[in-house]
């Protein structure tokens, strides 16, 4: 399986559109996670990667936020089987508008198999609920998250309560803006101590906690931005 990150604040190959907000696209079997903050670079960014909207089958949300649902209205009309699994923690207000886009809204309140290998950890309670999305791989498993409201260290431990093991990678946003340097090395570590083995921040994880992450995991971190690809069976 590939994950290509279509949207991020940063840009890792030339020509890719960056901009606030985070959406990567899984395939096979084609889930697109998230979608980032608008529709036009998103979809100048599936071009770049030559990757056809029809190969997207589903699109999952984990929480609401604009930098992470303001890609999808616009993409709806043009999707062929627009399912989108989201939580309670959306607005009703939103989920008609999907309906309204001839998208089909999914709530999924608690861990559950979304596609073959592929689950919803379900809301986590934080300042904002998140839900989580696993990718078992070759007895392995990845954790994405958006932001990591509820705290990156509590998705990795509810994975764990969840499958009985931890991530081996975790990939996503970890919102650490306002954390110091100082207390992004400890939570590295603790991540490493709960056996964490690759570390790919990005989005709203701010430069500091950057230089943590990459100072505690060297070899085990990833950088990640629009343009990126990266092949989990080489990984795990
Ligand atoms: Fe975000
Ligand atoms: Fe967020």
């Amino acid at each position: 399986m590939k994950i290509c990150i279509v949207f991020d604040n940063r840009s890792f190959r030339p020509g890719f559109v960056s901009g606030w907000g985070f959406s990567a696209f899984l395939e096979p079997p084609g889930i697109l996670f998230d979608t980032g903050s608008e529709t036009k670079a998103l979809l100048d960014n599936f071009s770049l990667f030559n990757i056809s909207l029809e190969k997207i089958h589903s699109i999952f949300l984990s929480h609401f936020h604009w930098d992470h649902t303001g890609g999808l209205l616009g993409m709806l009309p043009l999707l062929q089987t627009p399912r989108v699994f989201l939580h309670s923690g959306f607005s009703s207000g939103f989920m008609v508008e999907i309906k309204r886009l001839r998208g089909e809204p999914v709530i999924i309140d608690r861990p559950q198999e979304i596609a073959p290998d592929i689950f919803s950890t379900g809301p986590l309670a934080g300042p904002v609920p998140e839900a989580g999305l696993i990718i078992k791989i070759k007895r392995q498993l990845a954790l994405l998250t958006g932001c990591a409201h509820p705290g990156i260290l509590e998705m990795v431990k509810e994975t764990k309560r969840i499958f009985g093991q931890s991530p081996f990678l975790v990939l996503g946003g970890f919102h650490l803006l306002r954390t110091s340097h100082k207390k992004a090395l400890s939570l590295a570590c603790a991540l490493r101590e709960e056996g964490v083995q690759l570390a790919a921040p990005s989005h709203c994880t701010g430069e500091k906690a950057l230089q943590a992450f990459a100072d505690i995991f060297q070899d085990g971190f990833l950088e990640i931005g629009a343009g990126k690809v990266l092949k989990l069976e080489e990984l795990s």
